[in-house]
């Protein structure tokens, strides 16, 4: 018979809606807990410290084709039952109008950073067509990626942004992003919602280039008090959720245990619950919100069977309810010996299928 094909989607779009990943970030049922770790990609990796001899980091990112493989491989080398798109939170930071470098060992630094009032007269207003290089390394990477392997883009949430604004860096006590927050709350929320706009604009586009689901990372959120996080950041994170309710939305930051409760209005999917805060804490707090999480990175440094015994506590923490996507607390770090990594993704598998 001829004629049009009667399912609604195409096969490729099915085998990704039913894999576990998607499923846990919809509180559904799973045949085996989904495990994907933050910075899967990265120095640990003897083929990325290769990479990273010949290429800059920053030309890693903007390269598609570069940054597509780094994605992949990651995927073929740890197998995970996720990819996230080899980028950086700090990309949109050039699209605002400053000048981004990553040196070596030092992390990253921006010049001009915005101390005032004039200094936020001098960003642009983000044209996420700028972003294109990564819209094209996500059509590259959803091609040679496994058809039931779904893809996360992601992108750093407002404060977070901010603080590497203001700060000009990587930052201890953001002494010089909570005065402007305290000193200038007005120019603060001007500051706020040009970037919240700005990245809104740029999930909306890796949505569209391919992705099966976002992270928005507010990493340093937990520098700030639970009514200061309410005032100053909590609308602006909330209006770049809101910009993209296509796909499942996960809403990660550290040391939010205090916050917990103000994070998840954000108005994600699916609350990211880092290694200071308890999984069981977490659950209790957030009813039946699906959790991402959340053992110590560190723990990676350790032997097989004092990590199995972690991984067994992360999930006797969450006691088998939907929702849990099985991750770590922070971001796989530059020393853990990769062999440990696919021994927690096995361990994390076989401990719970069936
Ligand atoms: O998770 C992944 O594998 C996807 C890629 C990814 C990177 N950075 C690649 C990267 C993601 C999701 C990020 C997010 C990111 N970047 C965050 C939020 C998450 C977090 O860690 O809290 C932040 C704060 C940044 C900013 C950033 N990028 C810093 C502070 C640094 C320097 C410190 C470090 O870890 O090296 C980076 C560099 C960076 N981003 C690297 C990678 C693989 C290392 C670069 C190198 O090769 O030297």
């Amino acid at each position: 018979m001829t004629g049009p094909d009667p399912s609604p989607s195409p096969p490729g779009q099915d085998l990704l809606a039913q894999s576990p990943f998607l499923k846990a970030c919809r509180g559904q049922k799973v045949p085996f807990t989904p495990v994907w770790l933050m910075r899967q990609a990265g120095r640990y990796q003897e083929w990325y410290r290769g990479l990273r001899a010949r290429h800059y980091f920053l030309d890693l990112c903007k390269n598609p084709q570069l940054a597509a493989e780094v994605t992949v491989r990651a995927v073929q080398d740890i197998r995970p039952d996720a990819a996230i798109l080899f980028s950086d939170i700090l990309l949109i930071v050039e699209a605002l109008g400053l000048r981004l470098t990553f040196n070596q060992g030092e992390g990253p630094a921006i010049s001009g950073p915005v101390r005032d009032a004039l200094g936020l007269c001098a960003l642009r207003e983000v044209d996420p067509d700028e972003l294109g290089f990564v819209y094209e390394a996500i059509r590259l990477a959803r091609r040679e990626l496994p058809a039931d392997i779904p893809l996360i883009g992601f992108a750093g949430a407002p404060f977070t942004v901010a603080s590497y604004l203001i700060e000009g860096g990587t930052s201890r006590n953001f002494e010089r992003t909570k005065a402007f927050m305290f000193r200038h709350p007005q120019a603060w929320h001007e500051l706020m919602g040009r970037i919240a706009r700005g990245t809104a604009g740029y999930l909306r586009g890796q949505v569209q280039a391919g992705v099966q689901a976002v992270q928005l990372f507010d990493s340093w959120a937990g520098a700030l008090g639970l009514e200061d996080y309410r005032e100053f950041v909590l609308p602006h994170s909330q209006r770049v959720l809101q910009a993209i309710p296509e796909v499942p939305r996960i809403h990660f930051g550290r040391g939010t245990c205090g916050l917990l409760e103000a994070f998840d209005e954000a108005g994600a999917d699916v609350v990211g619950v880092d290694f200071l805060t308890s999984l069981a804490e977490a659950r209790q707090r957030l009813g039946s919100r699906p959790v991402q999480g959340n053992l110590d990175p560190s723990v990676l440094m350790a032997d097989r069977d004092y990590i199995r015994q972690r991984v067994g506590r992360v999930l006797d923490a969450n006691a088998g309810r939907p929702g849990h996507i099985f991750n770590l607390g922070h971001g796989v770090l530059p020393g853990t010996p990769v062999e440990n990594v696919r021994f927690l993704i096995e361990t994390v598998h076989e401990m719970t299928a069936g």
